[in-house]
């Protein structure tokens, strides 16, 4: 176990010593004689006075506290916590991608729209979908995009009595609310006792006032729907539009086509299946998918392909506008374009396999002590529960996942999905080794007898980090959020 609690944890500010300097650089600017007497500082700004040696070891100190894909296993079921390689970041940094100026014209775009354009080809191929916007951000930020397609189009159909979504207790948790964000009626209904959508409860919700069904495919348990067919046709006779979040299309990629399944729209994360740093809502890159019929109410730009030439086009007048700035994150999906282009056809299906083939290593050498929630196989992850003999000693799942903490491990999923009481989802990803996930395996059985010998040593942990456990009813209810 490394003790990095033991370390020397003051700020910046407490090493300061009055005096001590790291490189004197001359003057050149002439800051003095420069800066307009207005706008100069009446005083010198309060900085840690430090030596250079003192600040290297200060930051390098700090990078090691962290916990990131780079450091350590990262188990984060649902976030697919794999190595981004750094090939995509050199694609990223070409100065035909960062340098671009965001209102360059066309004519001097060509390579962007180029990459662009590919990347949107690839994925329609890779997912059996017709058409592809790259405009959002991220994974929840294409369902909104998704959904505004729907509205557009049930409107256009004079079908404005279509107010209901359908999301089983097994999507993320971001489909209901994404419907909810838009106004619709979100329909929870229940899974059946394997962890799928039970057709014969989906019969019964089914409607005119239906106009979705979300599904999150492989569902939040980590199981694949395997009456998706049967799903896809029930609901298209009730005349609503099949969603697939697929967020997890990491467990599909190369071995699935959601398109020819049915499905109407889907998205994918381009931080969970192509290897781009996370996006978390925020500065990622999503996209979604969409079939012919739906295809005139993307946003725009469209990029289109004229003799040879890349054009962005706004002239489509069902389209639902614009949702993000530009053409979405280009850096990070000049990212997962490099990730693709890196892949044959072979090794993408690879990939799946492999997220796959982990996951299930995982479950079949924990689950006779950690009882899985499902009996099948499971796809790119699964889901655990805590042994009883820990339970019944008042240990929850949130003190394993400490105590991993001290173990040298990122936790996993704990508590998601909702359904699974005390759940603790692991996503072991593609590109961990045999060797890791068996390090990981021993820790997890290792905790199991520790915590039924001293499960106060599992109540206290984590022992070794530079925070210790923190009152959570404490920390919500008065909030301490400066140093
Ligand atoms: C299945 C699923 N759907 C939606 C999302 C939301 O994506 P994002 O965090 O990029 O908004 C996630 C997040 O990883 C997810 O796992």
């Amino acid at each position: 176990m490394n003790d990095i609690s033991r370390s020397d944890n003051r700020l910046s500010m407490e090493k300061s010593d009055p005096g001590r300097r790291g490189i004197r650089f001359k003057n050149t600017l002439k800051a003095k004689e420069n800066v307009p007497a207005g706008l100069a500082r009446k005083t010198a700004p309060k900085l840690p006075e430090l030596s250079e040696f003192d600040v290297v070891r200060h930051y390098t100190k700090l990078s090691k506290i962290n916990f990131s894909v780079d450091t350590h296993f990262y188990p984060l079921g649902s976030c697919t916590m794999k190595y981004n390689p750094r090939v995509n970041e050199e694609a990223a940094a070409l100065d035909g991608f960062a340098g671009l100026h965001p209102l360059a014209h066309d004519n001097a775009a060509q390579g962007t729209l180029e990459m662009l354009y590919d990347l949107e080809k690839r994925l329609c191929a890779l997912t059996g979908m017709d058409a592809f916007t790259l405009q959002p951000a991220a994974g929840a930020h294409s369902e909104f995009t998704g959904l505004l397609i729907a509205k557009a189009y049930f409107a256009k159909k004079g079908q404005d009595e279509r107010t209901e979504i359908i999301c089983p207790d097994s999507a993320h948790g971001t489909n209901p609310a994404t419907a909810a964000m838009l106004g619709f009626n979100a329909i929870n209904i229940k899974s059946g006792p394997d962890g799928r959508v039970n057709p014969d409860d989906l019969k019964a919700h089914l409607g005119n006032k239906t106009a979705v069904l979300m599904l999150t495919v492989p569902n939040t348990l980590g199981l694949f729907e395997s009456r998706i067919e049967e799903i896809v046709e029930m609901a298209h006779k009730a005349g609503a539009l099949i969603y697939m979040d697929g967020a997890n299309f990491n467990a599909l990629i190369g071995l699935v086509k959601p398109g020819e399944l049915g499905v109407d729209i889907m998205h994918i994360n381009a931080h969970k299946t192509f290897s781009t740093p996370h996006g978390g809502g925020g500065p990622g890159a999503g996209g979604i998918g969409v079939k012919k019929h739906l295809e005139e109410f993307l946003p725009v730009p469209r990029i289109k392909k004229e003799s040879g030439t890349y054009k962005t086009d706004f002239s489509c007048p069902d389209s639902i506008g614009k949702v993000k700035a530009f053409f979405g994150n280009v850096g990070v999906l000049a990212r997962a374009y490099a990730y693709l282009l890196m892949h044959s056809k072979k090794e993408l299906g690879g990939i799946a396999e492999n997220a796959i083939l982990n996951a299930n290593y995982m479950k079949s050498r924990l689950q006779e002590v950690y009882p899985s929630y499902s009996k099948d196989h499971c796809m790119h992850e699964c889901v655990l529960t805590p042994p009883s003999e820990l339970t019944a000693k008042g240990l929850k799942t949130l003190d394993i996942a400490k105590r991993l903490l001290d173990y040298g491990f990122h936790a996993p999923t704990i508590y998601f999905p909702l359904i699974v009481h005390e759940a603790i989802m692991i996503e072991p990803t593609e590109t961990e080794s045999k060797e890791t996930m068996d390090a990981f395996i021993t820790a997890m059985l290792e905790i199991k007898r520790e915590g039924a010998a001293d499960p106060q040593l599992l109540k206290d942990a984590p022992h070794t980090m530079p925070v210790k456990r923190l009152d959570e009813v404490q920390a919500a209810r008065q909030p301490n959020l400066r140093w």
